[in-house]
């Protein structure tokens, strides 16, 4: 039966690993962004957390070369396991087992050339099937009291249209960003337009895309035949703008920190936000902070 006409709950979540990370080597050269750590865990371990939170019951990986560490990472490594058991170091082995998800709650496909993000979403399209999905763009880290896909799940029990999650950026950094028009819509926020890097002077709003999404199983059609866009990529965008001229898109203001830890700048500071955040480093790192007289 179409989704469209049943009420549909958001089961499965897609993350996107396969990108090059070139704005990050040297570090990227031999370890997946992804796996660069965020006070004392990967950034993809904190971005299926706000999915686990969230009630996602299956994590779809879409990976590229030299990206097996994350496959890794979701597993059990029964030699670390023994050895801390032997060791009587129940603590340690308490946080891998929550970390973990559960026995066939991963699934991991690949993206074989990296040819841009719409094409890594197409790429899951077996897996997802034909039910609504979530989307998540593991280096954008949102950090805030409300989880942001805990609160778009919410939203999409209310209406069952597309999302996508927005944040306020300053007027004049718009162009940089791809950016959204809303409107009142109920109690929500609907989509009116999507552009991405609006020239100077003409964006919609200052509203910019985030990278949480909750998408129909109709995007994979039309990334099937999806023509590359902006940088040679096939882009989410612009599939995403021709499935709003025959579906709904709502937006959900992120009322939160996002970080971009696939840049430098963005990676340092979410490292700082977190470790100021952190019950048992906040005063610890403090008081660093201070002895450097900053
Ligand atoms: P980015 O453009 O931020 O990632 O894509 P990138 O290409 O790895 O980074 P730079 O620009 O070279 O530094 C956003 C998300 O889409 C994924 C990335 O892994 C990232 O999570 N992506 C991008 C893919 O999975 N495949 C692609 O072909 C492109």
């Amino acid at each position: 039966m179409s989704q469209s006409t049943s009420k549909a709950r958001i089961r499965k979540a897609v993350f996107p690993v396969a990108g090059l990370g070139t704005r990050f080597l040297p570090a990227t050269k031999a370890v997946p962004k992804e796996m660069l750590t965020v006070v004392d865990r990967p950034v993809i371990q904190h971005v299926v957390d706000e999915a686990r939170a969230a009630g996602i019951e299956h994590f779809i990986f879409v990976t590229g070369r030299n990206k097996g560490a994350i496959e890794d990472h979701f597993d059990i490594q029964y030699e670390l396991d023994r050895t801390l058991r032997d060791r009587n170091k129940i603590k340690e082995l308490q946080l891998l087992e929550i970390d973990l998800p559960g026995a066939g709650q991963t699934s991991f496909t690949r993206q074989q050339s990296p040819l841009g993000l719409g094409h890594a979403v197409w790429c899951a399209r077996e897996i997802v099937g034909n039910e609504p999905f979530a989307l998540l763009l593991p280096d954008m880290l949102h950090h805030g009291d409300a989880p942001c896909l805990k609160g778009m799940i919410d939203s999409f029990d209310r209406h069952q249209g597309n999302i996508v999650a927005v944040y306020e950026v300053p007027d004049n950094e718009t162009h940089q960003y791809g950016i959204v028009g809303i409107e009142q819509k109920g109690g929500d926020l609907g989509i009116t337009q999507m552009v991405e890097k609006p020239a100077k002077g003409t964006a919609p709003s200052n509203l910019a895309i985030s990278g949480r999404y909750i998408l129909k199983p109709e995007i994979f059609d039309i990334l099937a035949t999806q023509e590359r866009g902006s940088g040679g990529e096939i882009q989410l965008t612009d599939a995403m703008i021709t499935l709003a001229k025959s579906q709904e898109f709502y937006a959900h203001l992120f009322d939160g920190d996002i970080y971009d830890t696939g840049m430098k700048i963005g990676f340092l500071t979410a490292n700082l936000a977190l470790g100021l955040a952190h019950p048992e480093l906040a005063a610890p790192l403090r008081a660093a902070i201070k002895r450097m007289g900053l």
